[in-house]
């Protein structure tokens, strides 16, 4: 191959990426893979293949007008998920993690791949009124605490209006997070608690008069309210443990 031949193909790899035009979707959603064939060929035979191992999955014998799904083969993982249409795009419906990789496109022409990345669906973020940090301020402000549980990949947020006003975000790992505020009683910001990964967010607005009226002054809580914040406390231990787990590997490795 000549040294030019070799550079257009490593251009053709950055600008495509190595596995493929890249596609998000969120669990539960439905992606189709465009062919962009505008017509089919009277003799065009087209596969879809997945994974590491090129299973096939779907085949289209144009002149047969015969289209087979595979339903069976990765233990029937793509069953009654599978559409294909005129231009033989592959349509997946409610995609879940499992269906995340490399799906190649195979026509007598022409070749082609797409890398679809699967995330999970966002809980929406809880606000609790935390009584436990009855610090002397706690005459004129109000403590919130914004939580959500087993998340991966996300950043967790409180906004006042439009801007952020603290952040925090996790990677790979699965676990609850929590977000402290204080505001005051008295105030007319609007606040809001969003979580969000590359692409999706969920919002939680807070409502100072509902969430702040409990646990006014008394040092002392109220039966639900405490239990919510004994597991809010037990979750911050479980992200302690997590940094350390994470600190622990990492000083490992060093060695
Ligand atoms: C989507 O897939 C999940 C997991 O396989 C399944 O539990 C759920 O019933 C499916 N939903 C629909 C609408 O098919
Ligand atoms: C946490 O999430 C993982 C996958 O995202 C799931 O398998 C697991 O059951 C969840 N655990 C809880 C306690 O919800
Ligand atoms: C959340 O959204 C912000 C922009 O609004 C983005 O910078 C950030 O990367 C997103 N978080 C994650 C985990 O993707
Ligand atoms: C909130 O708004 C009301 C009327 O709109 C005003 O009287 C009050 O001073 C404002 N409070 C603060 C803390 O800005
Ligand atoms: C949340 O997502 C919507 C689109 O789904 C977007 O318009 C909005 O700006 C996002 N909000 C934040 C705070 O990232
Ligand atoms: C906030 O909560 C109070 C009391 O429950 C309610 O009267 C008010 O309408 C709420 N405000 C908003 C903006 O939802």
């Amino acid at each position: 191959m000549k040294m030019a031949h070799v550079f257009v193909l490593v251009c053709f790899w950055h600008l495509t990426g190595v596995l493929g035009e890249s596609v998000l979707v969120l669990e539960g959603d439905s992606v189709t893979l465009h062919t962009g064939l505008t017509e089919l060929l009277e003799d065009e035979l087209i596969k879809w293949r997945f994974g590491a191992e090129n299973t096939l999955i779907t085949k289209i014998n144009v002149m047969d007008n015969r289209i087979t799904i595979y339903e069976d083969v990765l233990d029937g993982r793509f069953r009654n998920r599978l559409k294909v249409d005129q231009t033989a795009s592959l349509t997946i419906t409610n995609i879940t993690t499992e269906h995340a990789g490399v799906y190649q496109l195979q026509t007598n022409s022409l070749s082609k791949s797409f890398s679809i990345t699967v995330y999970a669906r966002l809980p929406v973020p809880v606000l609790i009124r935390d009584c436990s940090s009855s610090s002397s301020s706690s005459v004129q402000y109000c403590s919130v605490l914004c939580s959500v549980v087993n998340v991966s990949a996300v950043s967790l947020s409180w906004y006042k209006g439009n801007s952020v006003l603290s952040s925090i975000s996790v990677s790979d790992l699965s676990i609850s997070l929590s977000l402290p505020l204080e505001v005051e009683y008295q105030e007319n910001n609007t606040y809001s608690c969003v979580i969000n990964n590359t692409i999706s967010n969920q919002t939680t607005h807070l409502n100072i008069t509902q969430l702040c009226q409990t646990c006014k002054g008394s040092g002392h809580c109220c039966g639900p309210t405490e239990a919510v914040i004994r597991l809010v406390g037990s979750a911050l231990v479980g992200v302690a443990v997590a940094a350390f787990l994470v600190y622990d590997i990492r000083s490992r490795k060093k060695r």
